[in-house]
């Protein structure tokens, strides 16, 4: 049997700190009635402590995830952090988390495709189990997405939260782990959703700041029609050449931006909606964050041998869907949280 990268394990972190509707309601024209139906969100977790950035998160996950799986730092080959809030726009954060927990013998880069990093640093960091070269690679989606929020934009400000999530993929010989992946990108989609300011086609100025082109913006109708289609088509795709229908798959993961577009892709690949995992009412979107944490939320209900389908949508546009087959008993690892 062919060599495949398996999930042996994931780990999660959220901030303490709970932005409410309630709370929301009080920083722009919003209510709880119109944010609970348009989005299904509740609340969201922010990193309140400003002198902590995205790779605080990911070495929270990162470090947990290691003890956890009873993993040294120096045995870990590799670590890819999906972001698009890196505490600085370089060096990376891979990098940077290495530094901190002792990653000494390893090298890290960062992705960044947005909604879509987790997947596609899946995806990337598998590829190097499968071809041999290592045997240790740890995944983290960390996205501090209060640092890009424009709190008086009521059609932004509303969705995101700020959260990081890890798995660690080791080699395995029993067909467990990625199994196949369709990834997509489309760069026209880069209109639609972005953040204007702040790179090297327009560096940062006090008029661009002014003008609140240093925080994300996108234009939601646009994107929520784009990526029911995208995560589902690609979806489609990956069942088919591997001859399975929905009824195959215990599980779809899809990235956490929308209760509407979770819905929609669950109807539309005609899964019932108790096998779509949805954690969006607790901490919102939180972008490279959004399917490990997913993942930690349901690993007690994962049983091995499980086919679950990754699903994801975000800016550039980069979209994808990515099978894999659950590699242990979720239960018997699963801590509470
Ligand atoms: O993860 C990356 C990818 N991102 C996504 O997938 C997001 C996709 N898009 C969406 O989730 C939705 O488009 C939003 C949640 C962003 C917006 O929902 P919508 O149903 O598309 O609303 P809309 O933008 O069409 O606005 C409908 C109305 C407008 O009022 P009028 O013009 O009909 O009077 C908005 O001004 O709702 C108004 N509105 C709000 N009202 C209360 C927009 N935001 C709010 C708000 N509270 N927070």
């Amino acid at each position: 049997m062919r060599r495949t990268a398996a999930i042996t394990g994931v780990y999660g972190y959220v901030p303490e700190y709970r932005l409410t509707n309630q709370e929301l309601e009080k920083m722009v024209d919003t209510n709880d009635e119109w944010i609970t139906t348009r989005t299904g969100i509740k609340e969201r977790r922010i990193l309140k402590d400003p002198t902590k950035g995205s790779s605080y998160m990911a070495v929270q996950a990162v470090e947990a995830l290691l003890k956890k799986t009873g993993t040294k730092p120096e045995e870990v080959d590799l670590l890819i952090c999906a972001t698009v809030t890196p505490d600085m726009t370089f060096p990376d954060n891979a990098n940077t988390i290495c530094d901190i927990i002792g990653i000494n013998n390893a090298f890290g880069f960062d992705i960044n495709a947005a909604c879509s990093g987790f997947l596609f640093a899946l995806v990337t960091g598998s590829k190097y189990v499968e071809s041999g070269m290592y045997k240790k690679v740890v995944v983290v989606g960390s996205d501090k997405m209060s640092s890009i929020v424009d709190y008086t934009d009521r059609a932004t400000c509303i969705i995101f939260g700020d959260g990081a999530g890890a798995v660690l993929l080791e080699p395995n010989e029993e067909g467990y782990g990625v199994i196949d992946a369709k990834l997509r990108g489309d760069g026209s989609g880069r209109h639609f959703l972005h953040k204007k300011a702040g790179g090297s086609l327009n560096p940062a100025t006090v008029e661009n700041v002014i003008a609140r082109e240093h925080y994300a913006w996108q234009d939601g109708k646009v994107v929520f029609k784009y990526a029911v289609n995208g995560m589902t088509s690609t979806m489609k795709e990956v069942l088919e050449r591997n001859n399975m229908a929905p009824a195959d798959l215990a599980w779809i993961v899809p990235h956490q931006a929308n209760q509407r577009i979770i819905s929609a892709v669950g109807e539309y690949s005609g899964m019932p909606e108790e096998k779509v995992m949805c954690n969006i009412a607790k901490y919102g979107n939180t972008t490279a964050g959004t399917l490990p944490l997913c993942l930690w939320d349901y690993e007690s209900q994962l049983k091995k041998g499980d086919y679950i389908m990754l699903t994801a949508f975000g800016g550039g546009f980069t979209w994808g869907s990515v099978l894999v087959r659950w590699a242990y008993d979720g239960a018997e690892r699963a801590e509470k949280h």
